[in-house]
């Protein structure tokens, strides 16, 4: 039964969820080192967490049982992604849930600063009754940045427009139009914005571009009481230049709910500094917030456990559950040819691998069928490949993945077909089709067209069309106990004499005595046993599910 691990707590409507989903069992468990989530994730299927547990590359290397990863929230900066990707394991997240709650304690720490609220309530604590000291601004009529508009600096500035504020925004992928239809003026980079405004909220994610975003050079060209607010992640304003410029007096004030390390010290420079506000990272922190996140997450966990539905997932396209389900044969062809050209090539590296699909399979997520064949390529080399980190793994290995797709459909309604180069220019490729619902074939082997079952072993060999040849590949086979199930032959030429193809479906491995005797015949020209996984077997990854 799949196990679903939960370390940051859920919501009780996500955890009913899970309870509820028969054939999941739910395991919470808080407060964990980072060894004990290493330990407790090797016995479980999926992990569910919010920011606090850190799933860094030495919890998640060699990770056997987990296959999917649900971040309870929007940021997946507390889980290594290259590191869950080469392991195989899908990463998700619930993008949506806690949009409204965010935006809304952005707004609320912006007004804040702006009256003065947390001094001032402070200071009504203390006994006492300053009116004069906490003089605020008015918001109606001031200029306000955001930075990232997607979907919380959106709805922050939404609502800073029906607050009367002029609102500027920064988005490389926004466009101007649609700012203007929201009233939000579009500008073409962050410098343009730094100048003008009297307001500033960033609401990117931390990437390489967006870290120290706001550095001391950039600090000093805002203007002189400038009031600043991170809602999203410690880092995009450099908290150092953030105190000097908040204690110089050029920063009119700041209210941070993120910072760079979550809790941030006890002694750090901006809990002592007025004029700054700071929440221990709460924008999320709502009911309702939590509620739909949680309820995401458990929906999400279950869909893919389950169903093998993969939905937000931030690692790999997302595909429904009756996609899936449309995709199963595709990705099996796609493995099979995979294990099958890995093995006819075994003597050469491989260094590219070109995948064409043609007709209905052209319409489909093909992306996931040459991952599926990557997978079956790299499956003999590599230990726990799959689906998911297939690609990766090809990449590392220096093998490019060309993909083309046309839906004119050749010889047979849908098909798909795979040649892998090695360094020295030698190609292999194959050819397969689904014939019904139910049967992946291989119709072309190197130009040759056959018709061959696709699974356990193969006999592949290539030889001179004589004859007598068929009958002493059968009786050697025969006398060394080995039965044929099937029988395909490919030829170069319509008349007898040339170079062909056979593919022997057998019911046991032939010795390798057996091999020899075949092998020595004079019009036998190469001799290959090949493995591939039984008919119906399931795929690695996202096909593998426990039952
Ligand atoms: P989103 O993906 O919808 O929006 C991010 C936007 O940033 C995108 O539109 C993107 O184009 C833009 N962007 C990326 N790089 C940029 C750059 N260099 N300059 C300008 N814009 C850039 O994400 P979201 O749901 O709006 O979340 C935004 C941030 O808020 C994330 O970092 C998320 O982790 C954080 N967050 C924090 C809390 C909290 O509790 N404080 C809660 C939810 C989300
Ligand atoms: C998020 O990225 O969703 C936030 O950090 C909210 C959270 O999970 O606390």
């Amino acid at each position: 039964m799949p196990r679903v691990l939960i370390t940051d707590g859920l919501s009780a409507a996500g955890l009913q969820i899970l309870r509820d989903t028969p054939g999941i069992e739910p395991v919470v468990k808080d407060g964990l080192t980072p060894e004990q989530v290493r330990e407790a994730l090797a016995d479980v299927d999926g992990i569910i967490v919010r920011s606090a547990t850190k799933l860094t590359p030495a919890i998640l290397e060699g990770q056997k049982r987990v296959k999917v990863i649900v971040r309870a929230g929007v940021g997946v900066d507390n889980i290594d992604l290259p590191a869950a990707t080469r392991e195989g394991i899908i990463v998700m997240n619930t993008p949506a849930g806690n949009t409204i709650s965010t935006a809304e304690h952005a707004l609320a720490l912006m007004l804040a600063l702006s009256r003065n609220i947390a001094p001032a309530a402070a200071a009504m604590k203390a006994g006492k009754w300053d009116r004069k000291k906490f003089t605020g601004t008015q918001l109606a009529g001031k200029t306000l940045g955001v930075v990232g508009l997607g979907r919380i600096g959106l709805a922050v500035a939404r609502r800073a427009v029906v607050l009367e504020m002029n609102v500027v925004g920064y988005d490389p992928f926004f466009s101007a139009e649609r700012a203007a239809e929201y009233g939000i003026e579009l500008v073409r980079d962050v410098e343009e914005l730094v100048p003008r405004v009297d307001y500033l909220t960033v609401h990117t994610p931390l990437t390489p571009e967006t870290e120290n975003l706001f550095d001391a050079a950039r600090l000093s060209r805002m203007k002189k009481g400038v009031r600043i607010i991170n809602c999203a992640r410690g880092g995009i304003i450099n908290e150092d230049a953030l105190a000097d410029a908040v204690e110089s007096g050029h920063v009119g004030g700041a209210a941070l709910d993120v910072f760079v390390e979550e809790p941030p010290a006890a002694d750090h420079k901006l809990r002592k500094l007025d004029n700054v506000l700071l929440t221990p990272h709460l924008g999320a922190s709502t009911d309702e917030a939590q509620e739909s996140v949680g309820v995401e997450a458990a929906e999400l966990i279950t869909a893919y456990l389950i169903r093998n539905e993969i939905r937000a997932a931030v690692n790999t396209a997302p595909i429904s559950g009756t996609e899936m389900s449309e995709m199963r044969l595709y990705l099996d062809l796609g493995y099979r040819l995979g294990r099958l050209l890995a093995q006819l090539g075994r003597s050469n590296p491989v260094r590219r691998a070109r995948l064409q699909y043609r007709g209905d399979v052209a319409h489909k997520k093909t992306k996931l069928v040459t991952g599926a064949f990557a997978a079956g390529l790299l499956a003999d080399a590599v230990e726990q490949v799959n689906l998911i980190n297939a690609e990766m793994m090809a990449q590392e290995r220096g093998i490019e993945l060309v993909e083309t797709t046309s839906s004119e459909a050749g010889d047979f309604a849908t098909m798909v077909s795979a040649t892998v180069e090695s360094g020295d220019g030698a190609c292999t490729s194959a050819s397969g089709t689904l014939f019904g619902h139910e049967y992946v074939r291989l119709v072309r082997l190197d130009g040759f067209h056959l018709d061959s079952y696709l699974d356990g072993l193969m006999l592949v060999y290539r030889h001179r069309d004589v004859p007598g040849l068929i009958g002493y590949i059968g009786t050697t086979l025969g006398k060394h106990g080995v039965n044929i199930a099937n029988m395909a032959l490919g030829r170069e030429k319509a008349t007898p004499g040339g170079d062909s193809v056979a593919i022997l479906n057998i019911d046991s491995a032939p010795s390798a005595e057996a091999l020899a005797e075949i092998g020595k015949h004079p019009e036998v020209t190469g001799l290959q046993l090949v493995k591939l996984p039984p008919r119906g077997a399931a795929l690695p990854g996202v096909m593998a599910r426990p039952e």
